[in-house]
């Protein structure tokens, strides 16, 4: 496992990303019933932009940087659709900028009520280590040393019985594809009503149509899917293009995503014909 998320936090790829959770944890805050968030790559949590790390690559000032820069210019409904996220990046970083980013534990620990609760495995053991350390003392969440794909078959169905389930993979090794749509159809044949929100690098069209089909012959329905690309870029440079599968997603995903990804696309745009895409790929 050499994959470190502090090289990418921020990204292009993380803020559709955290959009999408933010969007989902608000929708199910709707509701007074406690909600469960199994997030099964965890990372660490919280990152610093300005570590050695994540200055090396800058891959934030692509992303999350662009959109605090732009954000005056955004439209009032886009702004509303990316309030959730930026209210976790803002509470981060009181003075303004960003120098602190939430990863995706950090958000749904920040917008969590006092009922709801969460369950994080992380399996790198450095990564594992900070996590506790940022989260081991919270009342609300459970961290734990276990690979997701065990994680899916053991925490499913939460006994919240409402909640989602985050897949972010690293994607560093070749059959990645594979497995996540093992991994989700187990998970969902235990949690038939669950949310499922699978993040996913666009490399290559056929590994996602191959994807969904496998889902839809699971029988696995009514699932969205959410693409965001900034533009056609040079082989080797870093990935510039991502997608988010939700199975069951709120009803008002599709119509935020709609109204905030033209701005998002425009905003993030780095090579030629950057596009975005939000599609009901499986039917109800
Ligand atoms: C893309 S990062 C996660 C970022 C995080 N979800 C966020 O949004 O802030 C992927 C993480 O998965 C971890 N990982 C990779 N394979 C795993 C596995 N089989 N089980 C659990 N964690 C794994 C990596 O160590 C890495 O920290």
């Amino acid at each position: 496992m050499n994959y470190r998320h502090i090289y990418h936090a921020g990204n292009i790829g993380d803020v559709l990303k955290h959009i999408v959770l933010a969007n989902i944890l608000k929708y199910l805050q709707k509701k007074d019933g406690a909600y469960r968030v199994l997030d099964t790559h965890a990372g660490v949590g919280l990152y610093d932009l300005t570590s050695e790390e994540a200055q090396k690559t800058g891959e934030w000032q692509q992303g999350v940087g662009k959109v605090l820069e732009n954000l005056g210019d955004a439209p009032g409904p886009v702004k509303e659709v990316l309030a959730p996220w930026l209210e976790t990046v803002e509470t981060l970083n009181p003075g303004g900028g960003v120098k602190f980013y939430p990863g995706s534990p950090e958000i749904a620990c920040m917008l969590a009520r006092k009922q709801d609760r969460l369950t994080l495995t992380e399996l790198h053991p450095e990564d594992f280590e900070e996590l506790k350390n940022n989260y081991g003392g919270d009342k609300k969440v459970k961290v734990i040393a276990l690979d997701a794909w065990l994680a899916l078959g053991s925490f499913l169905p939460p006994k919240e019985r409402r909640g989602v389930v985050l897949i972010d993979p690293a994607f560093e090794v070749e059959d990645e594809f594979a497995r996540v749509a093992d991994g989700v159809i187990r998970g969902w044949k235990r949690w038939p009503t669950g949310t499922f929100a699978i993040w996913y690098p666009v490399k290559n069209f056929s590994a996602v149509r191959q994807l969904i089909a496998t889902l839809d012959e699971a029988g696995i329905r009514n699932t969205v899917k959410i693409e965001l690309s900034a533009g056609k870029v040079s082989k080797d440079a870093p990935m510039k293009a991502s997608g988010m599968m939700v199975i069951n997603p709120p009803w008002t995903l599709t119509k935020d995503m709609n109204t905030a990804l033209p701005w998002l696309c425009k905003t993030l745009t780095q090579g030629i014909n950057p596009s975005w895409n939000v599609e009901q790929v499986i039917p109800e």
